[in-house]
């Protein structure tokens, strides 16, 4: 069986349209999906408090958790969202945790603002040990339950929903 051009063209754009499908796809999968687990597990360093910014946010990949300060008082901040388990990225604009899958929002503190999520962030157990701030995967705290706002302060600008 021979293809003429026509016929080979057609096919090249199926295939080609499937690939970019396919990608695309997998793309999305992988930046929403829903964690399998949580922390690698074991203890992760993550520095000296001195230099965590009062309502800063920074990630640590080892321990897949977010660091806080919120108001001098430090969190380490699972980043499976507490609704269906995605990944919830810090917002630099709003200065509050948004999670892209169904909406819910969080304060500095990892505490419920809104959206679907039965409540705040979960936390590691998080301890000084020779002046570093330490994490501990093994050792999940549940977050807050709703309602809980002793961090919760004006969002410092847009949210990151609203950016596109
Ligand atoms: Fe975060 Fe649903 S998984 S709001």
């Amino acid at each position: 069986m021979s293809l003429n051009r026509r016929e080979l063209l057609r096919t090249g754009w199926k295939v080609g349209g499937t690939l970019l499908v396919v990608a695309a796809g997998w793309t999305t999968y992988e930046a929403l999906r829903p964690l399998a687990g949580g922390a690698t597990g074991g203890r992760v360093s993550l520095g000296d408090p001195s230099n965590v910014e009062p309502g800063s946010a920074t990630y640590f990949n080892e321990g897949r958790l977010w660091l806080t300060n919120a108001d001098g008082q430090f969190f380490a901040l699972s980043q499976k969202c507490p609704h269906l388990g995605c990944r919830v990225p810090f917002c630099e604009s709003s200065g509050r945790f948004e999670c892209p899958c169904h909406g819910s929002v969080f304060d500095i503190g990892g505490e419920y603002i809104k959206g679907p999520a039965p409540r705040g962030m979960d936390r590691y157990e998080l301890s000084v040990a020779d002046g570093v701030l330490v994490a501990d995967t093994t050792k999940l705290l549940p977050g807050p339950d709703r309602g809980k706002s002793d961090f919760l302060t004006p969002a410092r600008g847009p949210s990151c929903a609203e950016e596109t």
